[in-house]
């Protein structure tokens, strides 16, 4: 392109971005944080950038080589389709919102592509707009468990010490009086001692870094295990558990004690909504769609039969000290939280009307089958 009268300096700057445009426009593609797909006219992608890239892996689309038509890629319906395909063979610039793959709602906009003049395609941007408000709520909900944690933890770090003491003077105490009154009082003194010491230990597993010392787990194990130590107590409210395990569910990473923690309190929740029996239906599984580092998903899902959650009460349940029950803490659901989002995973609530709660738990598998 002719320049006007220029500097020296100016024409040389201007030989620079030229020369380097390539680079530039690569970098401004690549970190852009939307979704971005460069389609020829016939809508084949030619180019997606990383957050495109992540878009299609939580779509489930699951190729990395952008070798299909963008509507196919992205899931979305026929007359959808037609139009992206009709505005790009076009030219024309176009917005729309399609709905994609698992019901997302996707705001696409196009915008052609002219190359030395000729129609060449659209850059073609898509929004997931439910991911994007996903990935807000995450933060808020991250940073307020983050300082309500930090808070909690140099609480529970004061209450233990002064515990400890206490603790060692009930047991002199203990060995004076054996029986009678006094030796009632002091057991009910210490049982409720067990419990501050229970509420100290959830408050700093609250806090607690992601812990290092992560190790492949097999859920539909830990799941057996926990089924296990949890039948007793179901047996006791005529509950029932009833366990599904997929054959060949990947593993995932995780401190096995500490997730079984997770899937103690989820099962515990389920038959606590049981009051007058009922079955827990537990079932393993891969999942559909993929974790945000690329791999694969596993989901555990606690469904119960009990009355289910009022939608007031719903969006409470992982708040901290969030509780309905007289002898409740409300640290169940928060603790598990917290473990989940450290691994890297999410915990979703359910509850239908007129149904049981179902408490779906995904979390990065290991290795998914077919991808090495
Ligand atoms: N399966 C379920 N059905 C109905 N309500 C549930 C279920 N799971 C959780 N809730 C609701 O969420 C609240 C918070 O659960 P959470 O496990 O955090 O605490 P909690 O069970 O009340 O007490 P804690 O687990 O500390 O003993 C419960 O009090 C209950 O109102
Ligand atoms: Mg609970």
């Amino acid at each position: 392109m002719p320049a006007g009268p220029q500097t020296p300096a100016a024409a040389a700057w201007d030989a620079v971005w030229r020369v380097q445009w390539p680079e530039i426009a690569d970098a401004v593609i690549e970190q852009w944080q939307e979704p971005l797909f460069l389609v020829d006219r016939r809508t084949v992608v030619q180019h997606v950038n990383p957050a495109g890239r992540q878009l299609l892996r939580r779509q489930g689309t699951g190729e990395d080589s952008p070798v299909w038509p963008l509507s196919h890629a992205l899931g979305v319906d026929g007359p959808s389709a037609m139009r992206l395909a009709g505005a790009v063979a076009a030219g024309q610039k176009d917005a729309l919102v399609a709905s994609g793959r698992e019901g997302t709602d996707l705001a696409i906009t196009v915008n052609p592509l002219r190359l030395r003049g000729q129609p060449a395609g659209a850059v073609v941007m898509v929004r997931d707009p439910t991911a994007a408000e996903q990935r807000i709520a995450d933060q808020v909900r991250g940073q307020r468990m983050a300082s309500l944690a930090r808070l909690a933890a140099g609480a529970a770090h004061e209450i233990r010490n002064p515990l400890t003491a206490i603790r060692g003077f009930l047991q002199l105490l203990q060995s004076e009086c054996r029986e009678g009154t006094a030796a009632r009082y002091v057991e009910i003194v210490s049982q409720e001692i067990r419990r501050i010491e229970g509420i100290t230990a959830d408050l700093l597993l609250l806090s607690r870094a992601p812990a290092a010392d992560l190790r492949p787990c097999e859920l539909g194990s830990l799941l057996r295990d926990t089924c296990d130590l949890l039948r007793a107590s179901a047996a006791d409210r005529g509950a029932r558990l009833d366990l599904a395990v997929q054959p060949g569910t990947p593993a995932c990473l995780a401190v096995p004690e500490r997730l079984q923690q997770v899937f103690l309190n989820l099962v515990g929740n389920a038959i606590e909504a049981m009051p007058h029996g009922g079955t827990v239906h537990v079932a393993v599984r891969q999942a559909t769609g993929r974790a945000d580092g690329g791999t694969g998903l596993v989901e555990v899902e606690v469904e119960d039969e009990g009355p289910g959650i009022p939608p007031e009460v719903l969006p409470r349940v992982f708040d901290p000290f969030f509780t309905t029950k007289a002898g409740g803490t409300g640290l169940g659901l928060a603790v598990s939280d917290s473990i989940v989002l450290g691994l890297g995973g999410r915990i979703a609530v359910e509850s239908p009307p007129a149904r049981g709660a179902k408490f779906t738990v995904r979390l990065p598998a290991l290795a998914s089958p077919g991808h090495g």
